[in-house]
C-alpha cells in the first residue's frame, strides 16, 4: 500500500514539475529566434516605453519635434527612424555599474540614481561617472515594428561607425 502510494505520488510530482517547466519556458519560436517585436505605432512622444529583450530592459523613446530640432549631430546619429519619427532605442542599463536609469520627462534626460550619472534623451552620457553612452541593441525596422535582436542595415551602420559599442 505504501509503495503504491509512493509510486502515485512520484508520478504526480513529475507531472507537476513538467507543467511548471512548460509554464516557465518561453514560446519555442521566441526562444529559438531571440527576437522581440515592438509595435511603435502606439508610442507617445516623450513617454518612455520599456520593453524586455533577452532579460534586459530596452528603452524606447519617441522624440518630440523640439527635441529633434535642438539636438546635436551625435544625437541624430543615434536616432532610429521609424515611419518618419525619431526614436531613441537603447539598453536601459547604466554604463557605469549597470543600474537602470530613470527617464525625467520634464528634463528630457535620464538620471541614474545609483551614483548620479546622467544621459541625455539620445542616451549619451552627460554627467560622470558613466564612461560611455547607453548601448544600442541589435535592431531592425520593419514598417512600424521594431525588431529587437535582429541586426538590420541601420544598426550595422551605427556599429561600424562607432555610434554604439
Ligand atoms: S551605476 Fe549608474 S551612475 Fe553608477
Amino acid at each position: 500500500m505504501g509503495k503504491a502510494f509512493g509510486a502515485v505520488a512520484g508520478v504526480g510530482a513529475v507531472g507537476a514539475l513538467y507543467a511548471m517547466k512548460r509554464s516557465w519556458d518561453p514560446l519555442p519560436s521566441v526562444k529559438a529566434a531571440g527576437f522581440t517585436n515592438v509595435d511603435t505605432s502606439t508610442c507617445v512622444e516623450n513617454k518612455l516605453v520599456v520593453e524586455k529583450w533577452r532579460g534586459k530592459p530596452i528603452f524606447i523613446l519617441k522624440k518630440t519635434a523640439d527635441m529633434v530640432s535642438s539636438q546635436t549631430e551625435a544625437d541624430s546619429a543615434r536616432d532610429v527612424i521609424i515611419d518618419g519619427a525619431h526614436f531613441t532605442v537603447a539598453i536601459g542599463l547604466c554604463t557605469h555599474l549597470g543600474c537602470i536609469p530613470a527617464y525625467r520627462e520634464d528634463r528630457t534626460d535620464f538620471l541614474c540614481a545609483c551614483h548620479g550619472g546622467e544621459f541625455n534623451a539620445s542616451g549619451i552620457d552627460t554627467k560622470l561617472p558613466p564612461p560611455s553612452p547607453l548601448v544600442i541593441p541589435p535592431f531592425k525596422v520593419n514598417g512600424t515594428t521594431l525588431v529587437l535582436g535582429e541586426a538590420g542595415e541601420e544598426y550595422k551602420k551605427m556599429k561600424e561607425s562607432g555610434v554604439t559599442a
